[in-house]
């Protein structure tokens, strides 16, 4: 088979897929990308890719080119995971990625093929691109688009695809293809996974769905983080509280932050503006609410810092912790943490930022902000510390040793998973969304 996109997604299932037993070869027009992953080293982190990465490329099941004919007289199964960001001016997602690899791929197939699409699209998607591709093929070739959405978090992709919750596998009418998937994930329907087969539109469609229920379910704490504050309660017990209940579940409840990266947010938008095309825009309002509860998460910490700082942040040194999206990845798209760095450097703050991972592409995002070597450094002179994203190191850190580094011993805990009694007994004046300590 052949995965076409070696990002977060397609890397990652291209060793996995490797990794399963089978032949995989991986494509991407980035040159960097190929070379790097040629000679065993993932452009990004993920913890555990690295060791599978090596594996198959000794053993020769993987390997990776810049060159589509080589893919297309390779595998006769190709993988599309390429990126659709938001477009430029708009809610909707870019498909540019998407329509490049057909325009690329399809003209040099001969024979019978299967492109099986794995990026977050917009309901339609498959069915435009089959169109495409029946356009571009050769008079003796025949290709088929399925859609095979994909659930797999960063930091966790090794284990999301060797052992996802489901797979969902979309199908156009009258499809032989199910028999191919189902030879694909063998291993996976062995351990019982359930293997969920559905037209194409209601596989696009869950995708949309469960990103739009995670976003909204972190909305939800969030905005009762925020009547929580208002009415002297706390939102972590709460959360533990009403967790209990089967229905609701304690996952993704979360208050904090909120939510980032290069998938939550421009999903939910995307699927408001695909809603929106297809006239049933009022059916999907709620999910602005849900961006808008959001999005304000991270001016509330600000105005949070302003006020522990008597009114203004003006020539302050703050020491925020955590530059990544969340915790285990160096992925800083959309990251609430580099976002509320750089609203309190534009206030005037003197920030000073350290993550254990993502300092490289923090750096080229804002470069403005002062990027601190080490955990102690970034915290030596402190007026404020904000733990900003979930780092067990930040979690983990000891208050005293901390205390006698910092000016102040003044600290927000904008993920909600410090221990506040700890913090408090060495002295420190601890705030938090969603809790009035
Ligand atoms: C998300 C989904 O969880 C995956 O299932 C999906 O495949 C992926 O998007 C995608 O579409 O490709 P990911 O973006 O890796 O995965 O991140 P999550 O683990 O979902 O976290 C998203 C954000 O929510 C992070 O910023 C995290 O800090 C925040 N979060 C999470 C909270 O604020 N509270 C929580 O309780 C949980």
């Amino acid at each position: 088979m052949s995965v076409i996109g070696t990002g977060y997604l397609g890397a990652t299932h291209a060793a996995c897929m490797a990794e399963l037993g089978h032949e995989v070869i991986g494509v991407d027009v980035d040159d960097n990308k190929i070379n790097q992953l040629t000679g065993g080293e993932v452009p990004f982190y993920e913890p555990g890719l690295p060791e599978i990465l090596r594996r198959n490329l000794d053993d020769a099941r993987l390997r990776f080119t810049a060159d589509y004919a080589d893919a297309a007289a390779f595998a006769h199964v190709h993988f599309l995971g390429v990126g659709t960001p938001q477009e430029r001016g708009s809610y909707a997602a870019d498909l540019t990625y998407v329509n490049a690899v057909i325009d690329t791929l399809v003209p040099l197939l001969e024979g019978d093929h299967l492109i099986v699409g794995k990026s977050t699209v917009p309901v339609g998607t498959a069915q435009a691109l089959q169109e495409r591709a029946d356009a571009l093929a050769g008079p003796d070739t025949n290709v088929e688009i399925a859609w095979n959405p994909e659930f797999l978090r960063e930091s966790h992709g090794v284990e999301d695809t060797i052992h996802p919750d489901r797979i969902v596998i979309g199908l156009r009418d009258g499809s032989r293809a199910e028999g191919v998937l189902r030879e694909v994930y063998a291993s996976q329907i062995a351990e019982d996974i359930p293997f969920l087969v559905m037209d194409l539109a209601t596989s696009e469609l869950v995708k949309a769905s469960a990103n739009a229920f995670l976003a909204t379910k972190i909305s939800f704490i969030n905005a009762v983080a925020e009547v929580c504050e208002a009415a002297g309660a706390d939102v972590t017990k709460l959360a533990d509280a009403i967790g209990y209940d089967e229905r609701i579940g304690r996952k993704f409840l979360g208050a904090g932050l909120g939510f980032g990266g290069g998938c939550l947010p421009k999903d939910i938008r995307a699927f408001m503006a695909r809603a929106g095309e297809l006239g049933a825009d009022q059916a999907l309002t709620f999910l602005r609410e849900v961006d808008a509860i959001n999005m304000r998460q991270r001016e509330r910490l600000v105005l949070m810092a302003k006020e522990f700082l008597g009114g203004s942040v003006m020539g302050r040194r703050i020491t925020v912790l955590g530059a990544a999206f969340k915790a285990n990845s160096d992925d800083v798209r959309d990251s609430p943490a580099l976002s509320v760095a750089g609203q309190l450097n534009l206030a005037g703050a003197d920030v000073s930022v350290f993550d254990p991972q993502a300092m490289g592409n923090a750096r080229k995002v804002f470069p403005t902000l002062t990027y601190a070597d080490t955990l102690d450094e970034a915290l030596t002179g402190a007026d404020l510390v904000i733990l900003a994203t979930e780092w067990r190191q930040f979690r983990d850190m000891d208050p005293r040793h901390v205390g006698e580094l910092v000016a102040q011993r003044r600290i927000i805990d904008g993920r909600n998973v410090l221990d506040v009694d700890a913090w408090q007994a060495e002295g420190w004046t601890i705030g938090a969304l969603g809790r009035s300590l």
